[in-house]
């Protein structure tokens, strides 16, 4: 190594390595062999840091002097499956140029890592850390994806399953040979006693298709902690080898070129008696230790918190106290996405305006991944909180918004379906493809209804208006309808997300190709706001606040001191005054859906979209 890279590495100990002592010794401290199992894990990160590819340590400098590198880039996400949208890794790299078309500079795979054989919740359940799914190809191939994709710009973010293995890992079967030490890395408890005892304040995450949160294993003598399918074993963050694991298991991703981490299920990672078992202060400590490590090893690299909880929970996954900023540098922002869904359905900005009004500022150098859609159902929990301190009762006022997205009320535009309610009275989350929710024609050729193409353009210009990195769902840049793909039929009675999983759709691309029906329309739409977001007076570092327009179905949300946009849920015309809203009465839209120019007053038809956006950043000479 040459002397350069050992002070670097150095430099790093001293400013990180007294962080990953305190928070490793907060959480395994009290053990015996603490010390000896601590000077284990330096030296395998030290191995790592030693064997990190020069281009990525090159990477690593630039972006440790410029922490915020992402949100100065103003990043605009894509996220997919290696097999719906290129095939295999290999394929993935044939579709940079659709990527590149659309302005897209960090691309997330959904899990591509070797899976359970047989059903593994979408890759989910991973088998190995350290092997591509063998039909996505192996690690060559990802290795050159990531070359591929950083040499056209594009940071590849891969998911980090933290919180579970599948039943075929090497560990769980090691588990179920009698190895102790690899039973130790999991929950298991002899007597169903202590599984009731969690399951009495425990949720559920799928009530129909997995109900409980244990399954009996025979080969482990007893019941496994199981939060999710039974075939994903929780890991138990409370044995210091399962933290060492899974922190290697990162940073060997990030030596082949994974820059982000989507940290999986996070809020779940420890287990505390008589609680939920959800967003424990352990977690966090966990997570900024993991952090910890990657500043030492790969200091580029971001880590994104996929909690899906109430926003005041999301919150400390940025890092709180002494540790602010320290933790997490994204977050998914699943309050906004679920809270503007309600108020397509409500025709009323209320619930995004409460929520966006009760979102604290992120801490310096983290900001808010937001979104649309994903693979993932509207999880419609994550607003209880919101709801019931308007003083609403969660599940009439909800289950009316999610019938509706279902399209289970009369008038309804929305052709969503419900997923894990066992009847129309019962509320988890809703499934549906964006342009299915916002009443788009399923046929790409058809023209479509310009009420829906306002409404797509409203969920997307909220998206990448209050985002650091809106992440666009793949497919949804066609206007592709729900997957309809007869193939598929079984997975999506089994399991109904995968309504929103269907195969990038070849039609879809021709008629995009010929500029031709919905893709046209809908790829120039998000063609327009990622153009207006990347605009030089685009005030990326300006925290996003409230401003009340006086009608009950705008949200009008101000960014700095001369951008604002408007976003218009009611289903009337509104007419606005930009001069009451303290801007120029001859202010121009930098986007402007659904606008009329009415002398001093603007008049926004319902959907419709205007952003206004200074010619410079708020500060530049
Ligand atoms: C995350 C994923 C979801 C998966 C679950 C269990 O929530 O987004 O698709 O089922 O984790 O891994």
């Amino acid at each position: 190594m040459s002397a350069d890279r050992q002070a670097e590495g150095a430099q790093r100990f001293d400013r990180a390595g007294e962080a990953l002592v305190d928070r490793l010794a907060s959480l395994y401290g009290e053990r015996g062999d603490f010390a000896e199992w601590l000077g284990d894990l330096c030296q395998a990160l030290g191995t790592l840091a030693v064997a990190r590819p020069h281009d990525l340590a090159a990477l690593d400098r630039q972006r440790e002097s410029r922490p915020d590198w992402f949100i100065e880039q103003r990043m605009l996400g894509y996220s997919a499956y290696v097999d719906r949208f290129g095939g295999t890794l290999a394929g993935v790299a044939g579709r940079i140029p659709h990527l590149a078309r659309l302005g897209v500079d960090y691309l997330h795979l959904l899990p591509f890592l070797r899976a359970r054989s047989g059903d593994s919740d979408g890759g989910f359940a991973v088998a190995s850390f350290d092997e591509v799914e063998p039909a996505y190809g192996s690690m060559a191939d990802l290795e050159a994806l990531t070359a591929q994709l950083r040499e056209a710009g594009i940071s590849l973010c891969s998911d980090l399953v933290l919180n579970h293995v599948a039943d075929d890992h090497a560990w769980a079967r090691a588990a179920m040979a009698g190895d102790a030490d690899k039973r130790a890395f999991f929950h298991v408890f002899a007597d169903r006693a202590r599984a009731d005892a969690y399951e009495a304040t425990l949720g559920e995450v799928f009530p129909q298709a997995a109900p409980g949160n244990f399954t009996h294993v025979p080969a482990m003598g007893g019941w496994v902690w199981t939060t999710f399918y039974p075939f994903q074993w929780d890991l138990n963050y409370a044995h210091p080898p399962v933290f060492a694991e899974m922190a290697q298991a990162m940073l060997r991703l990030a030596n082949r070129g994974v820059e982000v981490f989507r940290l999986d299920s996070a809020p779940f990672l420890w287990k505390r008696p008589g609680t939920n078992c959800l967003n424990q202060p352990e977690v966090h400590v966990v997570l900024a230790a993991l952090r910890a490590c990657a500043t030492l090893v790969a200091p580029g690299v971001l880590l994104k918190a996929e909690a899906i909880v109430p926003v005041e929970q999301v919150m400390p996954y940025f890092g709180e106290g002494d540790r602010r900023g320290q933790e997490c540098q994204l977050a998914y922002h699943s309050g906004l996405m679920a809270s503007a869904w309600a108020a397509l359905a409500e025709g009323d900005a209320a619930l995004p305006r409460q929520l966006l009004a009760r979102t604290p500022a992120t801490p310096p150098g983290t900001g808010w991944i937001t979104y649309v859609r994903c693979h993932d159902d509207i999880v419609w929990n994550v607003l209880r909180p919101l709801v019931e301190s308007a003083g609403g009762d969660f599940h009439q006022r909800i289950g009316r918004a999610a019938a509706f997205l279902e399209g289970r009320v009369p008038g309804s535009f929305a052709r969503g379906a419900a997923f894990q309610a066992g009847d129309d009275d019962a509320i988890h989350g809703s499934n549906g493809m964006a342009a299915a929710l916002v009443g788009l024609p399923d046929d790409p050729h058809v023209a479509p209804d310009p009420a829906a193409v306002r409404r797509f353009v409203l969920m997307h210009a909220l998206a990448l208006w209050v985002g650091a990195v809106p992440l666009l769902y793949m497919g949804d840049e066609l206007g592709q309808g729900n997957n309809a793909d007869p193939a598929d039929r079984g997975r999506i009675a089994a399991d109904g997300r995968w309504l929103q999983r269907p195969h990038l759709s070849a039609a879809a691309m021709a008629a995009l190709e010929q500029q031709r029906g919905v893709p046209a329309t809908t790829f120039a739409a998000l063609r327009a706001l990622v153009a207006a977001r990347r605009r030089p007076g685009f005030p990326a570092r300006e925290a996003v606040q409230v401003v009340d327009a006086g009608h009950p179905g705008l949200l009008a949300l101000r960014r700095g001191p001369g951008a604002l946009a408007l976003f218009h849920f009611g289903r009337e015309p509104v007419a606005v005054d930009l001069a009451a809203l303290g801007l120029p009465a001859d202010a121009r839209g930098a986007i402007s859906s659904g606008v009329e120019d009415t002398g001093r007053l603007r008049t926004l038809a319902p959907w419709a979209t205007l952003w206004i956006i200074p010619e410079r950043e708020p500060g530049d000479a």
